[in-house]
């Protein structure tokens, strides 16, 4: 059985609903039910009577300004919470981030380039990396990026932007940093599909998985107004005329390659937006395509 932490976050949710969809055995925990940094409870449940074969960690500190004021808080849930959950034994499938790079490539980062990570919730996602790289542990590292999920409930890019298209005549965003937008829901079909193939019960190692493609945040808001049809005017700046509490990558695309020799390759982002804001289920086998190897 599966043990899902930060059952309550975008991720965390579209990986519980992925799970019933594909009728995977799973026990959920939101933050309110299970503190991940808390030694003593994670261990508590590990020891209990369930028999899990695999963690898939999805709860974290995610709020990248924030953190710069909060780096206890975020080290607690980046960096001492993976650890904890490794450290049970059970094989760990850890999310990670794209904000471990410091942006200055201008190719997909490989899954062994230097980590450089320029704010505190970058550096407190590579010290939960490093941890399970060192820690003699079985599991992934599944570094993703830009992720937004369908919910309308959800605190993301995709839902910010409607309520400002809905509000403003024009909006202002930054076309000078490049990312990979990934939907919750794909990324949630491909740990699982990771989970079954059982690259969890390996030596830890890194992969990354995010759709397909590259686009800049202001990119990103356009398709998000052409899908929505909204009739707001989007404006491109930089990054120096949206200054924000933490530094982020210019350029933080994710290499796939690893993934793909694995035998998934996921679609791309503009499709996946448009499965999002348009066509309604998101459970079906669209996010990504099987590779014969
Ligand atoms: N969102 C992105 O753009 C993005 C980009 C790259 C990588 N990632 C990674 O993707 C993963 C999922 O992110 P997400 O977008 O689903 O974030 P999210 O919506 O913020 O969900 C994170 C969840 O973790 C919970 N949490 C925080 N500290 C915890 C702790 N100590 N123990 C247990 N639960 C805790 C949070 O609960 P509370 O809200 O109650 O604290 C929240 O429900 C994270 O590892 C994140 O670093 C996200």
């Amino acid at each position: 059985m599966l043990l899902i932490t930060g059952a309550s976050g975008q991720l965390g949710r579209a990986l519980c609903e992925a799970c019933r969809r594909q009728n995977t055995p799973f026990r959920a925990f939101s933050h309110r039910e299970l503190d991940a940094a808390d030694a003593s409870a994670v261990n508590a449940l590990a020891r209990g009577p369930e028999h899990f074969d695999c963690i898939i960690n999805c709860a974290a500190y995610t709020q990248v300004d924030a953190a710069e004021d909060h780096a206890a808080e975020a080290y607690a849930a980046n960096a001492l919470a993976p650890w904890n959950l490794a450290r049970t034994g059970i094989a760990l499938i850890h999310v990670s981030t794209d904000y471990v790079f410091d942006g200055r490539g201008s190719r997909p980062y490989e899954t062994d380039d230097p980590a450089r990570p320029l704010s505190v919730y970058g550096l407190t996602k590579r010290a939960g990396e490093t941890a399970l790289l060192e820690g003699g542990f079985s599991g992934l590292i599944v570094r993703t990026a830009w992720v937004y999920s369908a919910d309308p409930a959800a605190k993301n890019f995709v839902n910010t932007m409607k309520r400002l298209f809905a509000s403003r005549p024009e909006v202002s965003v930054v076309n000078d940093q490049i990312g990979a937008p990934t939907l919750a829901e794909d990324l949630a079909q491909m740990l699982l599909a990771l989970y079954r193939k059982g690259l969890h019960r390996r030596p830890m190692q890194v992969v990354h998985a995010t759709n397909s493609g590259a686009a800049s945040w202001y990119e990103f808001a356009c398709a998000i107004a052409q899908e929505t049809g909204a009739a707001c005017r989007v404006r491109p700046i930089t990054t120096s005329q949206y200054p924000t509490r933490a530094h982020r990558p210019a350029y933080s695309v994710l290499s796939l390659a690893r993934l793909q020799s694995w035998g998934i390759a996921p679609r791309g982002w503009r499709e996946a937006l448009h499965a999002a804001l348009c066509a309604g289920d998101l459970q079906g086998d669209g996010a990504f395509r099987e590779l014969q190897r």
